[in-house]
């Protein structure tokens, strides 16, 4: 079903035609809880460390307990992957506030409901890396704290509908006239020689992505900032990317129709993609951690 072959649900590992979980579950009925993202490169799951970090973060911010230690996640989530059919994967796992009588308020002492699995992850090819996909501008519609990643997605998803429906991959956002992220992916820009991304805050998540770009950017001296920039200085820049775990580092060639820069992918992004390729590669070999 969907590609994926085991489903994690409360402790035990079943079909997943069989994994279902009650309506009255406040995930299913308010959108409550809190779910990760993670990909899978030669068997291993990539920054798992820091996915775990972002997990409790979250988890502690809308007061839910973390069902797991960081080795329980692991071993979980490598059996997932073990039973997967091998090539890269991206696990999803996602710990809502359990099952209660409907009511706003949290309920007291109801047991989460924890369930996570891993499906293929679909490489870009070597054409779309280099054509670069296209991008609309949009407003933020969300809400003050997107730094949580809470399953409750409808904005989110109504944006890139908004996107797909007008030819585009995904949608930026421009909040009071600065940009914050995308759909579901952390926004770059490189203007004047340096790559630019929004900083940290409640109004983007803060993308493990994002974060390994900065890391391998500073490590090569590749001039970088955490800067807000307006949506006129997006579109006037040479290159535009967007960062995510399922869609590492793409570029955005054409916003709202108009090419970025020379409307192909830059030699900045050439120069990132190379370093987090490899980055990829000696992770999946097992060469660095
Ligand atoms: N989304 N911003 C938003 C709103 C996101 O949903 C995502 C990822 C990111 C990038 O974060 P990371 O680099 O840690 O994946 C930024 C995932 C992939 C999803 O919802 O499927």
């Amino acid at each position: 079903m969907f590609n994926v072959r085991c489903v994690y649900l409360n402790g035990a590992y079943v079909a997943p035609q069989s994994a279902a979980v009650s309506i009255f579950d406040r995930g299913f009925l308010f959108g409550d809880g809190i779910y990760e993202v993670i990909p899978v490169f030669g068997g291993r799951l990539f920054r798992l460390p820091q996915h775990l970090a972002r997990l409790n973060q979250n988890l502690d911010t809308v007061r839910l307990s973390n069902p797991h230690t960081p080795d329980q996640w692991q071993s979980i989530l490598t059996r997932l992957v073990r039973e997967a059919d091998g090539g890269d994967q991206s696990v999803y796992l996602q710990i809502t506030r359990g099952v209660a009588a409907r009511d706003h308020a949290f309920p007291a002492d109801v047991p989460p409901t924890v369930c996570a699995y891993a499906q293929p992850l679909k490489p870009t090819t070597a054409e779309v890396l280099r054509q670069g996909v296209a991008g609309i501008t949009l407003p933020d519609i969300r809400w003050q704290r997107c730094d949580i990643k809470a399953v409750s997605l409808l904005p989110n998803a109504m944006l890139r509908q908004q996107a797909i429906e007008q030819g585009a991959a995904e949608a930026i956002l421009v909040r009071d006239g600065t940009v914050t992220e995308g759909a579901a992916s952390n926004i770059f820009m490189v203007a004047g020689g340096r790559l630019i991304t929004p900083p940290n805050g409640t109004f983007i998540l803060p993308g493990v992505t994002r974060d390994l770009v900065l890391e391998l950017a500073r490590a090569h001296a590749i001039p970088c900032a955490e800067e807000s920039f307006s949506e006129a200085q997006l579109l006037a820049a040479d290159e535009v990317w967007m960062t995510s775990s399922t869609r590492e580092i793409l570029p955005l060639t054409r916003i709202n129709g108009r090419a970025v820069g020379t409307g192909r992918a830059g030699p900045v992004h050439e120069r990132v993609r190379q370093l987090y390729h490899d980055y990829k590669r000696a992770f999946a070999e097992g060469r660095v951690e």
